[in-house]
């Protein structure tokens, strides 16, 4: 059977997960992301958090699935979509194993790095399923960061607070397991004293695109720093 992969990290508060605050660092990227809406058409938000894309994509007129394992982001999308009206379909399931209707989309975005916490074995499944619920055509747009370049920083220094505010988070680095290609934190939620590993996997951009490249044609590749970047596929 395989395992859920909720994180428990992202059940925790977290300030710059909010739907405010990603509604300000969004910007940089939806000049990029703006031009593929197809109002009318469908879109899904994987990994979607508190779905602060998601009521972006519906203000440009499509109709959004938005799915996120986490209980607590869902809710606070809830609470925004309740706020603003929204019709928003807000999903909380593993992407990882939730069945996506076939040939149903004309748009997909997973930003904030999501593909980081996949593990290697499930990322095929994932990118298969992914491709079948896209109408051909479709563009899917992921945000990704180089895993080396994460590995590095998340290892030096390798313990320290993370967040402060709602909630005061510690991260350990608990070193690279080879066997798995990720490196391993120890987070420590002090305000709820609550212990969780995280493992990061370390894959690289080319590794990436080439893992996507079965179903998925690279259109553009945008850099949002030396390590960060917004990939348009097109679903083949
Ligand atoms: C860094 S956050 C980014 C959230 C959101 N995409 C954004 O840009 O604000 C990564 C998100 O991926 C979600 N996530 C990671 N693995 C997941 C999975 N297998 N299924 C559903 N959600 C997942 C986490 O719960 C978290 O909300």
């Amino acid at each position: 059977m395989q395992q859920d992969s909720f994180i428990p990290v992202f059940n925790w508060a977290i300030a710059e997960l909010t739907v405010a605050e990603r509604l300000e660092t969004l910007k940089p990227l939806w000049k990029h992301i703006a031009p593929l809406a197809v109002p009318g058409g469908r879109a899904l938000n994987l990994c979607c958090g508190s779905g602060a894309a998601a009521f972006l994509l519906e203000e440009a007129g499509m109709a959004v699935t938005a799915v996120d394992s986490s209980p607590r982001l869902i809710e606070l999308a809830r609470e925004e979509a309740r706020r603003r009206g929204s019709a928003v379909e807000l999903v909380q399931a593993d992407v990882l194993g939730y069945e996506l209707e076939a040939n149903n989309y004309d748009l997909a975005l997973a930003l904030g790095n999501p593909l980081l916490d996949f593990p290697p074995e499930r990322f095929g499944p994932f990118r298969d399923s992914l491709a079948k619920a896209l109408k051909p055509g479709a563009h899917a747009v992921f945000e990704y960061y180089d895993g080396v370049v994460s590995h590095r920083k998340w290892s030096e220094p390798a313990e320290r607070i993370t967040e402060r505010e709602p909630e005061e988070i510690a991260s350990r680095y608990l070193g690279y397991e080879a066997a798995l290609g990720a490196f391993k934190l120890e987070l420590h939620n002090r305000t709820r004293d609550e212990k969780c590993i995280y493992h990061g996997y370390v894959y690289t951009i080319p590794l990436l695109r080439q893992l996507l490249a079965p179903r998925f044609t690279l259109k553009r590749s945008h850099s949002l720093s030396d390590y960060k970047f917004l990939d348009v596929h097109v679903r083949d």
